[in-house]
């Protein structure tokens, strides 16, 4: 810990990876551990374009449940530090896999009324749960809040278009967006240090984050309880949960 927290410290330029396992201690579960959401779902069915085309009452059902679990969910001690860290270490770039929310909450939080958390939003590299996208005409809308998926007519629709809203995530066989993940590598390759929190490291691209680090000579910090594919690869990895380890590691502000 005392390790990890002096490379945090030292480090100029730090990225951030965060995935499921940084929101796991506010109830969100994650997507393939024990309990995971594709262990009892096929992504298939809820997360492709394919799925939505074909039964998009189905797949806004599933969404707008998740929508309206995760409002009922609270940024945990892990968002806290990394906001924290965002906002008072100007070389900090964050980046996240998780479309929940939760680092935003707690940046608002962390800079208060008369502070602007800017600094502290990550990059969302699979999209936000709580915005709408347009599948005609690519708008972008903050997401209503409820949803009613009990019919195909009550869907939502675009003010502009009249298209059909589908949720601002990214699905699978779908691309990135470029500007997005291009500005998370580019943050990956000026960074001195990786920290990688609460994520498998599986899912490509989001995963080549630490790895540009890594080939641009800085270090990988990894935070899980689990092994990863980065483990072997980092300077350091702490076992543990995120909410519990991160603050530690994080220099108070
Ligand atoms: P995963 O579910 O693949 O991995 C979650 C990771 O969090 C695992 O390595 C766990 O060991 C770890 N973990 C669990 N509890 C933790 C805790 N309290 N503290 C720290 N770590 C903990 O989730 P991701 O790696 O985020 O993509 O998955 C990547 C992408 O796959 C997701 O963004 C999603 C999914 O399909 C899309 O939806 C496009």
């Amino acid at each position: 810990m005392e390790r990890a927290r002096r490379m945090v410290g030292d480090a100029e330029r730090i990225v951030v990876l965060t995935g499921a396992g940084v929101s796991a201690e506010s109830g969100v579960p994650t997507f393939r551990g024990a309990g995971g959401l594709w262990k009892s779902r096929r992504p298939e069915e809820l997360a492709t374009p394919g799925a939505f085309a074909r039964d998009p009452q189905l797949v806004w059902e599933w969404y707008a449940s998740r929508r309206a679990f995760v409002s009922d969910c609270a940024p945990n001690e892990a968002h806290f530090a990394l906001a924290r860290l965002a906002l008072g270490h100007g070389g900090t770039t964050l980046v996240t896999q998780n479309v929940d929310g939760l680092h935003h909450r707690a940046a608002a939080a962390v800079a208060g009324e008369d502070g602007d958390p800017a600094q502290a939003y990550p990059l969302e590299v699979h999209g936000a749960l709580h915005r709408d996208l347009c599948s005609r005409c690519g708008r972008r809308t903050p997401g209503v809040s409820v949803v009613d998926a009990t019919s195909m007519e009550s869907l939502p629709r675009c003010e502009e278009c009249e298209g059909m809203l589908r949720p601002d995530v990214v699905w699978f066989g779908e691309a990135l967006d470029p500007e997005v993940i291009g500005a998370a590598f580019e943050a990956a390759r000026r960074a001195d240090l990786c920290l990688v929190v609460g994520t498998s490291a599986v899912v490509y691209p989001a995963a080549s984050v630490p790895e540009i680090t890594l080939q641009a000579g800085g270090a990988i910090v990894e935070v899980n309880p689990e092994s990863t594919p980065l483990t072997s690869l980092a300077a350091l990895s702490l076992k543990g949960p995120a909410g519990e380890l991160v603050p530690g590691i994080v220099p108070e502000a």
